[in-house]
């Protein structure tokens, strides 16, 4: 197979990327549209959906230049088809048509979370490469679950948030501290100086069966806590405590529902041993340390890709349009995005390649 170009467009990080049929990334680039959302303390579908529609282009020309490649030359476009802003889904599954169209190439609609899924298996990244089945917890700002990934579009949700996902909280707690947004990495930095055992906030579903999350009581109990302490900006030492203790119940909690996964992971497949984490949130230190804990004492292997693969890219969406072409699954140019998408709605069945168009 010749190299397949990917796009991401499906929340606030424009990117494009190549990768050949082994996997090696030809070209890669990721522009974050942070700034342009931060004023507004979150993501502005209109602003993201526009800001993609005015870099989108220039990063796709990019990436082919820094890969040397023309678009005739590429075995592939794979574009995140959903889910997502549907703004944004529109602006890069239409383009990736586009190129598909003029360049007589087969068309490929990722569904965001399975490339989230998929990460793991770039070659390179473990060593001996990660096999199915294998148990992903995806902890991003939108999404918060656990998923049975079997094959490709093969995949049991095993479990997911009943209110917030986990980066969700991170990013209103950083509020109530006055961070800034995103506020999960300015937390994670104030968490270093704070004694996490000052504030003893509540651990949601501790211990309760299953693998299903729940952040909505914790945020409340933080939010009670800051506004104990009255108006007005809270000392830097009371901050650092309150960021410390919140951010120690999340990694508890993440550990104590991936403990209940695994389980459930084993009854499935016997085999099962690698659990893999994906999503902004893996890139925090707490988190990480509490489910390498976890996956130790459950005899699973934590593999968790480095920080620039676990959030939003497109080198894993790329990567997915491998592993479907690979498997004959590419997509009609009919393809509507799909703002919503769960993982267990995607397709897997061997189907024909999409004609090229005449
Ligand atoms: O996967 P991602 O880049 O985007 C999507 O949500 O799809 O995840 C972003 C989320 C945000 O909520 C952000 O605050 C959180 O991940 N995050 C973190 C850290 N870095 C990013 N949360 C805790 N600690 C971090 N170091
Ligand atoms: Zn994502």
């Amino acid at each position: 197979m010749r190299p397949v170009l990917g796009i991401e467009s499906s929340c606030d990080e424009t990117a494009a990327a190549v990768l050949d049929e082994a996997g090696r990334v030809l070209a890669e680039s990721v522009l974050s549209q942070e700034s342009d959302h931060a004023p507004y303390g979150g993501v502005v579908p209109e602003i993201a959906a526009r800001a993609h529609l005015a870099f989108l282009p220039e990063q796709v020309r990019r990436v082919m230049a820094a890969a040397g490649l023309g678009f005739a030359e590429l075995g592939g476009v794979a574009a995140s088809g959903g889910p997502g802003l549907i703004g944004g889904l529109i602006v890069g599954s239409q383009f990736a048509k586009g190129i598909a169209i003029a360049h007589r190439l087969p068309y490929v609609a990722v569904n965001h979370l399975e490339a989230h899924a998929l990460t793991a298996r770039l070659p390179g990244l473990v060593e001996g490469g990660v096999a199915f089945p294998y148990l992903l917890l995806l902890v991003s700002g939108g999404h918060c679950q656990c998923v049975a990934v079997e094959g490709v579009g093969r995949h049991a949700r095993l479990g997911t948030t009943l209110d917030d996902a986990a980066g969700e909280a991170f990013d209103k707690v950083a509020k109530l501290l006055g961070l800034g947004w995103p506020g999960g990495p300015a937390l994670e930095r104030l968490a270093a100086d704070g004694d996490a055992a000052r504030f003893p906030f509540p651990r949601p579903l501790l211990g309760r069966a299953g693998c299903d999350f729940s952040f909505s009581g914790l945020k409340t109990a933080v939010a009670q806590e800051v506004a104990r302490h009255g108006a007005g900006a809270l000392a830097v030492r009371m901050a650092a405590d309150i960021a410390a203790g919140f951010q120690c119940a999340v990694a508890e909690v993440l550990a104590d529902r991936a403990t209940h996964a695994m389980a459930m992971m084993r009854e499935r497949a016997a085999g099962a041993q690698v659990l893999v984490v994906a999503g902004g949130v893996a890139a925090n230190g707490a988190v990480r340390a509490a489910l390498a804990a976890a996956a130790g004492a459950a005899g699973f292997a934590l593999v968790a890709p480095p920080v620039r693969l676990c959030t939003d890219n497109a080198v894993m969406v790329a990567w997915a349009g491998i592993e479907r072409l690979r498997l004959g699954l590419a997509d009609g140019l009919d393809f509507a995005p799909r703002p919503r998408w769960p993982l267990d709605a995607v397709p897997g069945a061997p189907r024909r390649l999409a004609e090229a168009p005449a």
